[in-house]
């Protein structure tokens, strides 16, 4: 008697309903029946996803979905806090809530450079009730719609000339400030860039032709920076760059990729392992011409703020 006294006292804000047994944890949530996902023609029920979510997912996300799990002090990144709703790989403009089936595509792929595992051995069925129960954490899956997803235009020639003009965009809008003139995660800002959590956060590394978090093919890297890789200092370009010079800037991408085999380096090697180098892109008056970053090695192009 005395001893269930304690406990009640000790948990009363995470007890809400008396448990039966052992006092639990209780995610404060909303009724779960209310939340649904749906991929294409499977609808995840987020009721059985609470199961499957204590069995896999409370480990790093925590009882609360607030990234707080018992093993988020050991992990860098720290797990994504569905209460914010904030994600970052969506196919939706900057600020806004993914798809159903962004969400699906992120778990069943998992995150590189993070402890975020691919469930892919998990059915479909599953993986759709575990998104439709992700979104019971925050109240923006009540009062907002997800976006529309972004416009992907078909893809332009991979050649020299797009790969220069890729070049010259990257220099101009600064892109190499994170991620360094090579692309190897080593820029001038790189060192002190933080997260809307304000963890430390490292740019990506071209250079190690790792997975990109968000997707491996090249529209997978137009998305991300249409849309920005939310809650990080990854910006959205959508205002900058235009449908055609963003698959320039793709095409530049894939060659700072200097070890992964794809089509934009078998056309650099072709043209002798140099990218011409041409002014940025001509509408507004060309403030600097700066030389590709390529060419002056590690030493950052000057005028930029
Ligand atoms: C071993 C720890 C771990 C486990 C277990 C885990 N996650 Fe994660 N998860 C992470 C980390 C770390 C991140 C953040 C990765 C990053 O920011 O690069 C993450 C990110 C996510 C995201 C964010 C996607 C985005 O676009 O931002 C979702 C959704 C997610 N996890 C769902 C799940 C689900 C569902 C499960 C259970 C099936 C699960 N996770 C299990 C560690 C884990
Ligand atoms: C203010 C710093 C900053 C600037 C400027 C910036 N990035 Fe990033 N970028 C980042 C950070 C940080 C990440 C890593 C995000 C993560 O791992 O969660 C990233 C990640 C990426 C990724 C990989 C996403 C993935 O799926 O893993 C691509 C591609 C990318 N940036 C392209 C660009 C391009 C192209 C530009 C310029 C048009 C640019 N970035 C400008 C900071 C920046």
């Amino acid at each position: 008697m005395s001893f269930s006294f304690a406990i009640a006292v000790a948990v009363p804000a995470l007890a809400q309903e008396p448990p039966g047994g052992m006092p639990q944890p209780v995610p404060q949530t909303p009724p779960t029946h209310d939340f649904v996902s749906h991929i294409g023609s499977v609808t995840g029920h987020a009721d059985k996803g609470k199961e499957d979510y204590r069995r896999w997912c409370i480990g790093c996300h925590g009882p609360y979905g607030d990234g707080n799990g018992e093993n988020a002090p050991w992990i860098e990144p720290k797990p994504r806090d569905f209460t914010a709703a904030t994600f970052k790989c969506r196919s939706t403009p900057t600020g806004m809530l993914p798809t159903d089936e962004d969400l699906y595509n992120s778990i069943t792929r998992g995150f590189n450079t993070s402890n975020m595992p691919q469930w892919r051995p998990l059915t479909p069925q599953t993986r759709a009730d575990l998104i439709a129960y992700v979104k019971t954490f925050s109240p923006r899956w009540k009062t907002e719609k997800p976006g529309d997803a972004i416009k992907i235009t078909p893809e332009t020639p991979v050649n020299i000339e797009s790969i220069a003009r890729g070049n010259a965009l990257f220099v101009k809008l600064e892109c190499w400030k994170c991620h360094g003139p090579l692309g190897r995660g080593d820029g001038p800002s790189a060192a002190t860039l933080t997260d809307s959590k304000d963890m430390p956060i490292k740019p990506y590394n071209f250079s190690t032709g790792g997975r990109l978090k968000c997707g491996e093919t090249n529209a997978d890297i137009y998305r991300d920076f249409m849309t920005g890789v939310d809650g990080t200092p990854m910006p959205s370009f959508a205002d900058n760059i235009k449908p055609d010079e963003a698959w320039d800037l793709v095409h530049f991408l894939r060659t700072l990729q200097t070890t992964r085999p794809s089509k934009e380096n078998e056309v650099l090697k072709a043209a002798g392992g140099k990218i011409p180098v041409i002014a940025p892109p001509a509408a507004p008056p060309a403030q600097e011409s700066t030389p590709a970053p390529q060419q002056e090695e590690n030493k950052p192009p000057s005028g930029g703020k």
